[in-house]
Order: structure tokens, then sequence, then C-alpha cells
């Protein structure tokens, strides 16, 4: 089915790229966040991204214009009632998003309404599990970070999601101009099994003293060909995520390696979560 309405939650760095891009291809979009701060913050990265697409030529003034224009916001669930597909990108935090997937199975009752989640982490499974009767329509959607800039969607079925909604996850990733590719549903799924131990390996190696932020990434950058170091790829995260996603990694493999590194977790104590509070492992005076 063609999706008309598409409602966003989360207002932040994700939920804010997925809104542009699906505006983008046409799709009017209505943005729920509980925090208001949130909401502009997100109304200013929208215009600024857009107006860098058009400086580029890659996207015509009048396009742009026609893009924000599909982007509404809220602070009430209810107004997403009419959306043909949503996709959840609150904070990392299982039982914030299995409030919300209660709601959103009880609101959103048609069923060919798809649930998506960009979660990073946490099972699918248990999203799916919380959402009840629609649990067959609840699907990881798993974008990367600048949305507007990344091409992969990992694409995650619960172990109750409907092969159909599967496929057509698949489907609205590719018109969204993503490549996606499917990963099944354990801890991190892929990307983040894969990653995320890397950075807390790389806070581990600060916190002993091996070398300065400075020298880990640019051995990194240097040595591994990676266009960012692992501590610059944190605080673009967000260190609190990076922490969450630690801690989903943990428990759902059952393995004290992939604790959180005590100097990360600390940084996330001091308020210092990377590029959106303007300091991290670095400092971003223009942010
Ligand atoms: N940051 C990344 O690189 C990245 C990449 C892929 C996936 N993700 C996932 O995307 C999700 C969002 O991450 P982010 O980086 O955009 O975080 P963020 O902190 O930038 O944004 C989260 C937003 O959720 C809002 N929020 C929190 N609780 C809410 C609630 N109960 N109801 C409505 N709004 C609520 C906050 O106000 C905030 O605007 C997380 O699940 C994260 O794991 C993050």
């Amino acid at each position: 089915m063609n999706i008309t309405t598409m409602g966003v939650l989360g207002a932040g760095q994700m939920g804010g790229g997925i809104a542009q891009i699906a505006a983008a291809s046409g799709i009017n979009v209505i943005v729920f966040d509980s925090h208001a701060p949130s909401i502009e913050r997100c109304k200013g990265v929208h215009k600024k991204s857009l107006a860098k697409f058009v400086e580029k030529g890659k996207l015509s003034q009048a396009d742009a214009d026609a893009a924000l224009a599909r982007i509404r916001f809220t602070q009430s669930l209810d107004d997403l009632a009419k959306s043909d597909w949503v996709v959840e990108a609150v904070v990392e935090d299982a039982s914030v998003k299995a409030d919300l997937f209660k709601k959103l199975a009880a609101m959103l009752t048609r069923d060919d309404v798809v649930l998506a989640t960009n979660t990073s982490s946490i099972s699918i499974t248990q999203i799916a599990t919380a959402a009840g009767a629609a649990a067959h329509r609840v699907v990881g959607m798993h974008f990367f970070n600048p949305v507007p800039l990344m091409a992969l969607v990992e694409v995650i079925p619960a172990i109750q999601t409907s092969p159909e909604v599967t496929q057509r996850t698949i489907d609205l990733a590719t018109k969204l101009g993503k490549t996606p590719l499917k990963a099944n549903d354990r801890a991190g799924f892929i990307s983040n099994r894969v990653l995320m131990p890397m950075i807390n390996e790389a806070f581990y190696a600060w916190m002993e003293g091996v070398a300065e932020p400075e020298a880990i990434d640019g051995i990194m950058k240097l040595g591994c060909n990676f266009p960012m170091g692992p501590l610059r790829l944190a605080d673009f995260i967000g260190l609190d995520t990076c922490v969450n996603i630690m801690n989903v990694l943990a428990e759902g493999l059952n393995n004290d390696r992939y604790r959180a590194c005590p100097l990360l977790k600390q940084l996330v104590t001091a308020g210092r979560l990377g590029d959106k509070t303007g300091r991290g492992v670095f400092t971003y005076p223009s942010k």
C-alpha cells in the first residue's frame, strides 16, 4: 500500500533525520516528541540540512521547501492516529519503548500499519511483545547517523514479524533511497555488536593512559582507513546512547566483556554527552 503519512516518534538526531528523508521523498510526516526544546532544535536542523542539499545542487529550493512543508510536529501522541507507518526513534530505553508500542498498538489498529523501531540494540522481539496483538506488524528499521547521508538501513524482523512486513520494510527503505540489509534479532544486531565494543575499547585505552584521544582517533583513522576515529564517533552518536547500547549487549549476550567502560559512564554522569551537549570526549563550541 501507498504510505501517505508517516508518524515519527522522537525529534532527536535520528527521528529528525528520518522525518527529513521521508518528507523529501514525498511522504507527509508528523513528528511526536514529549520535549518542546527537542522540537525547536529539530526544526532548525531541518532548515540547515535541507539548505546544504540545495547549496550542493542535490535538491532544488522548491523541493526543499516542499519537504519542509510536509513535516509537522506535535507533543501529543494521539496526533499520530492517521499514520500509515510509524518509526519510533525516542531514547534508547526498553521500558519507554515498550510503553509507546503498547499505546501505538492500541491507537493504530489497521492491519496494514507497520510499527517500526529505530532502536540500536534493544530486542525487537521484546518491543513487539509489548505491542500485543500487533506484534506481527513490529519490525526493526535501523537507520544510521546522519540519516540523510548514510546509505544503510538494517532491517531486523522480530520472531513475531510477518514476512510481508519485513518485505514492506525493505521496500520502504529502498524507496527512501537507502540500501536495506537484513540481520537477525540478537542484541546489537550486526552493526552495534561489532562497532560498539570497539568504541568501548577506545575509552578503555584512553582511561588506561595508552594514548590521548587525538592519538587514539588518529591511529584508527590512518591505520584502519576509518573516516572518523572511535572517540569522535562516540561523541557523534551520543555517549549516553553508547552506554545504553553497551548495557543491552552485556545483558542480551550475557557476557561481562560488554560492560560499558567506567570512563564512558563517568562522562555521561557529568552531562558530557557529545555533540548534542557541545562536549563529550572533545569540545564543540559551535554546538
Ligand atoms: N545516535 C545514533 O547514532 C543512532 C543511530 C541509530 C539508531 N539510534 C537509535 O535511535 C533512537 C534515538 O536516538 P537519538 O540519537 O536520536 O537520540 P536523541 O537523544 O537525539 O533523541 C531522542 C529524542 O526522544 C525524545 N524522547 C525521549 N523520551 C520520549 C518519550 N517518552 N516520548 C516522546 N519523545 C521522547 C527526546 O526528547 C529526544 O528528542 C535510540 O533508540 C537510538 O538507540 C541512534
